[in-house]
């Protein structure tokens, strides 16, 4: 069984504040990007990682590839992505070798994700899951609310589900293939992650351990956090 990684890497970014798009900015001197692939290919079963780039980016980003030290055994694609992190996963998809069986999706905006729960989450698909995702216990309780019609107004709540029965989730989400494209053509709502439209075929998706470190760099916190751990790494 073969494995390649799929890297969304198309976002704006927009919630992080003004600049680059997300996965080109900089984490300890090196782009997100590149943290994102390199933890990708730290696994020894990963052969391919195709990072898919922003729709006007890929030249930019096959150079960054270039110019940074990979690993010699994985093979790198890049392709342009879409509007949508659900499009840009698709292009990703499509440009996959026959040769591949297991699937990875993992953000760009993940950089730090341990090699251990990448091989955590491979070793489940091996294991005859059709769809695996990380996730961890949540530290917050989660409410459900009424958006309110106005930006700002106060929002009612109209549910409070039991806290230890839910899970953050996080990536890399692992795939059998063929259920995954299966996925991409079926379902046209949009989901927030890959497993979700695994759900909606009616099959289990399940859930490994996931990394405090495998946290999604979104808000300009994450990436005060985010300088911390590599610094902490680096020590
Ligand atoms: O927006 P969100 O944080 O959910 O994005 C998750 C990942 O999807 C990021 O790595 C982002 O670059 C990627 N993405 C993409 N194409 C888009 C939008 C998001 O590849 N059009």
């Amino acid at each position: 069984a073969r494995t390649a990684a799929v890297v969304p890497a198309a976002g704006r970014g927009v919630r992080l504040g003004p600049g680059a798009p997300k996965a080109l900015r900089a984490l300890g001197g090196t782009p997100m990007l590149i943290h994102a692939v390199r933890a990708m290919a730290a696994s020894r079963a990963v052969s391919l990682v195709v990072v898919v780039a922003p729709p006007d980016g890929a030249a930019e980003v096959k150079g960054l590839l270039d110019a940074h030290a990979l690993p010699e055994r994985t093979d790198f694609l890049v392709v342009p992505g879409g509007a949508s992190r659900q499009e840009s996963v698709q292009l990703g998809l499509d440009a996959l070798p026959t040769d591949y069986d297991i699937v990875l999706v993992h953000d760009a905006a993940r950089p730090l994700v341990p090699v251990d729960t990448v091989d955590a989450v491979i070793e489940a698909v091996r294991e005859g899951a059709p769809a695996v995702v990380p996730a961890l216990p949540l530290a917050d309780t989660v409410k459900q609310v009424e958006p309110a019609a106005v930006p700002g107004e106060p929002e009612p709540v109209v549910a409070t589900p039991e806290r230890a029965r839910l899970r953050a989730v996080q990536t890399p989400q692992g795939f059998d293939r063929g259920t995954l494209v299966r996925a991409h053509e079926t379902v046209a709502d949009n989901v927030t992650d890959d497993a979700s439209m695994v759900e909606q075929l009616g099959l289990t998706v399940v859930v490994v351990p996931g990394h405090e470190e495998a946290f999604k760099v979104t808000r300009p916190l994450d990436l005060v956090l985010a300088e911390a751990v590599l610094a902490r790494r680096r020590l």
